[in-house]
């Protein structure tokens, strides 16, 4: 998997479809090559040696430097930034040795991709320093027999004996000169991740957040195409990183139209003081190279963050359908109205209830006791325990929502902490849904929320916990940080949300765990590593929810994304769109109710009975199979598909937002079916070939009015065996 040519100098690391080559020259670290795997490292004559008086420029900026920095000229985006302790930022890393170890190391404090043998992937260990200032950099390469995806990290170390401040750190590629289009998952509440595609010209692009989480506004999720790249065909760069807090994700076009794509912690909020001796580890960034388009790359990472970044219990076990009271109630529910919608839920087939805010403290809105995580027994007689053990005589398991890392100005815990949370003295606190954020940085506020928590999930049946944060940072800064760690802040705030996810998690291994920011607003391979699956986003209108699982699909598996069946006229649009689209819409991701279902209509009940009984059938293929996109509801007049494949079955789902008199034919050509088998789905009275249904495709239906969908579920049978019977 790794190989290296000490003659030549080149590491060569070899994925199951892509290369990847870093060269030593002169001392300093080149990337040679990124793209389709190469046999090995044979590469005579075609490393070039630019810039060398070729110009005005100097070597530097023509040079594919591996990480880039303030030096002889590099005019680009830089990888690693400091101001040393000469105040100036010049940062000259020159190569120190390399190592090859089997398997991957976890990284110090942070989530990382991990391996479950050493034998399933090799990491290159690569040594530069700084010889003036002992700034050293060690670079971390790992390469996965089977897994098509890229894992990078870097530590920068303090191995002078004077201070200095890192003031930004990146993981960069580059890629070969040629005319791209950028695709990046652009969004707000209520509309995650939405697919932009827009031409890239000669220049630096940026999308981040510095909001203290990846955030609504941009995912940490950026990919570099070739222009006329489909869900099929062409080339995709992408990248990842796998951190929840701020970032940055950007291209930079050099002097030879080389893009660089970085991605990293977010420079705008963040610095990090290095004493003499000290070592900073940044977050770990996944990159992957698709030959094969943008299902392509979904491909690649479907498997990657489903297998190798979600981790525990949960990770390959059917994930349970539940009933959230969210929508149905709000905050204005009580023991018995809870029970009600319940038991309708355990009729239907439902195998969890999740009780969502309002039980703790006074909160009956969301004015109040964020951080009194205390049980409301006057609202909720019996406390949680009751009604935890009446779900579970229902026969289904109960589970709870919790937003931990919060505070309420009107709550105990603020009355006795006001300084626990993130602030500037002398400035108003700026509240957003009334709320404060703790500083999840201080250990004693690691250690109350750890403890809070764990009373309440240690006091009752617990089998799912949703974990909130409904608000971004504002004056993120922790007041107990001298001014000059001040800048230290968010990302102190996130090792120290990393550590009581680490705690909580490994202390309720059997708990399922869903991770939530007013929806979708961190859905980030972060997350992904304590909770196997996040809420895809508040807006449950099965329309809008085509478009947003649709861009979240370009790299979150289906397993990772909740996906609920609410009611109409729907509370975030007001659109009314039939149950039963609702229910195939909502079959797209972790399927859910999130409505009175004690309030339905017989005729619905039975709907939605059907759907459970389909989804308890089918799920294994839906979580575990190959997801492939048909058509992208961004174009195609809002019309979508979608495939879900395994070795036996294939279902497709179709949805058509508006139906047109007359219509003209349109065919969904399904992908990766084996062409010669015969595939059967007696519903819908289709018997097809692979290539027939590949290559002649499936004839959308019409006529049953807006917001129509159909679930096509097709058996795959072998005609040879058929023949034989
Ligand atoms: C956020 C979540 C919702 C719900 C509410 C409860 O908005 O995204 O699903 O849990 O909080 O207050």
């Amino acid at each position: 998997m790794i190989h290296y040519n000490q003659q030549k100098a080149i590491f060569h690391l070899q994925g199951p479809t892509y290369s990847y080559l870093l060269g030593v020259q002169d001392g300093v670290l080149m990337q040679w090559y990124w793209g389709g795997r190469l046999p090995n490292d044979a590469v005579e004559g075609l490393i070039e040696n630019r810039g060398e008086g070729a110009s005005f420029d100097t070597a530097f900026s023509r040079q594919p430097v591996a990480v880039p920095t303030q030096e002889r000229g590099y005019m680009g985006q830089r990888a690693v930034s400091v101001r040393n302790s000469e105040g100036d930022d010049v940062l000259s890393l020159r190569y120190q040795g390399y190592r090859i170890l089997p398997g991957k190391k976890a990284l110090q404090g942070l989530p990382c991709s991990y391996v479950e043998k050493d034998d399933e992937a090799q990491t290159l260990e690569i040594d530069m320093k700084d010889a003036l200032t002992g700034v050293a950099v060690t670079l971390s390469f790992t390469v996965f027999a089977s897994y098509d995806v890229l894992a990078r990290s870097m530590v920068v170390k303090n191995e002078g004996g004077k201070p200095f401040e890192l003031t930004d750190v990146q993981a960069a590629m580059r890629l070969p000169a040629d005319s791209y289009e950028l695709l990046h998952l652009k969004g707000a509440w209520a509309r995650e991740r939405h697919a932009r595609r827009v031409p890239m010209g000669e220049g630096s692009y940026a999308i981040k957040s510095r909001r203290g989480a990846s955030g609504h506004e941009n995912n940490p999720f950026l990919a570099v195409l070739k222009p006329h790249t489909t869900e099929d065909q062409g080339d995709v760069y992408a990248m990842t990183h796998v951190y929840s807090g701020s970032f940055s994700a950007g291209v930079d076009v050099g002097i030879d139209n080389e893009p660089t794509m970085m991605i990293g912690l977010c420079s705008d909020v963040f610095s990090w003081q290095m004493e003499p001796g000290a070592v900073f580890q940044a977050p770990e960034a996944l990159f992957v190279y698709a030959p094969d388009g943008l299902n392509g790359l979904s491909h690649r990472m479907h498997p990657f963050v489903r297998q190798r970044i979600c981790r525990g219990k949960w990770r390959d076990l059917p994930r349970p359908i539940l009933v959230n009271n969210w929508e149905a109630t709000y905050f204005d529910f009580t023991y018995d109205k809870l029970l009600a919608i319940a038991k309708r839920g355990a009729e239907i087939g439902c195998e969890l209830f999740v009780l969502d805010d309002g039980w703790f403290g006074r909160r009956d809105s969301d004015h109040c006791s964020l951080g009194d995580w205390v049980v409301n027994e006057k609202k909720l007689e019996g406390g949680i325990q009751r009604i935890a053990q009446s779900i579970n005589e229902l026969g289904m398991q109960f589970g709870l929502w919790f937003e931990p890392e919060m505070v309420s100005p009107d709550s105990d815990l603020y009355r006795a902490h006001p300084d626990w949370c993130l602030h500037v003295d002398g400035r108003p606190r700026t509240e957003a849904r009334n709320q404060l954020i703790l500083d999840m940085g201080r250990k004693e506020v690691q250690d109350y929320v750890i403890e809070s928590v764990s009373a309440v999930l240690r006091c009752a049946p617990i089998s799912y916990v949703k974990w909130d944060m409904n608000r971004n940072m504002s004056e993120g800064f922790s007041c107990v940080l001298p001014a000059s760690r001040r800048m230290e802040s968010q990302h102190r705030y996130m090792l120290g949300l990393y550590r009581v996810l680490e705690e909580i998690t490994s202390a309720f291994p059997e708990v399922l765990f869903e991770s939530c920011s007013g929806g979708g607003g961190r859905f980030d391979c972060g997350m992904l590593c304590y909770m196997p699956q996040t809420w895809t986003s508040d807006d449950t209108d099965a329309c809008e929810r085509t478009r947003i699982q649709y861009g979240t699909s370009l790299i979150y598996p289906c397993s990772a994304m909740g996906a609920h069946v609410s009611a109409v006229p729907n509370h975030q649009t007001h659109r009314v769109t039939p149950f039963q689209t609702r229910c195939d819409v909502a079959m797209g991701g972790n399927f859910g109710f999130e409505l009175d279902l004690s309030k339905q209509t017989e005729e619905d009940l039975a709907t939605a009975k059907k759907a459970v009984d389909m989804v308890k059938k089918l799920r294994s293929t839906m979580q575990q199979g190959v997801y492939t996109r048909l058509l992208n509801p961004f174009a195609n007049e809002g019309r979508a598909a979608w495939q879900f494949t395994d070795d036996h079955r294939v279902i497709v789902c179709l949805y058509v937002p508006y139906q047109q008199p007359n219509p003209q034919p349109h065919r969904v050509k399904l992908a990766g079916l084996e062409a010669e088998a015969l595939y059967v789905d007696e519903e819908h009275g289709v018997t097809a070939s692979g290539a027939a249904l590949m290559n002649l495709g499936l004839i959308m239906p019409h006529g049953q009015g807006d917001h129509a969908s159909w679930v096509y579920v097709f058996e795959k049978k072998d005609p040879a065996a058929e023949a034989r019977l």
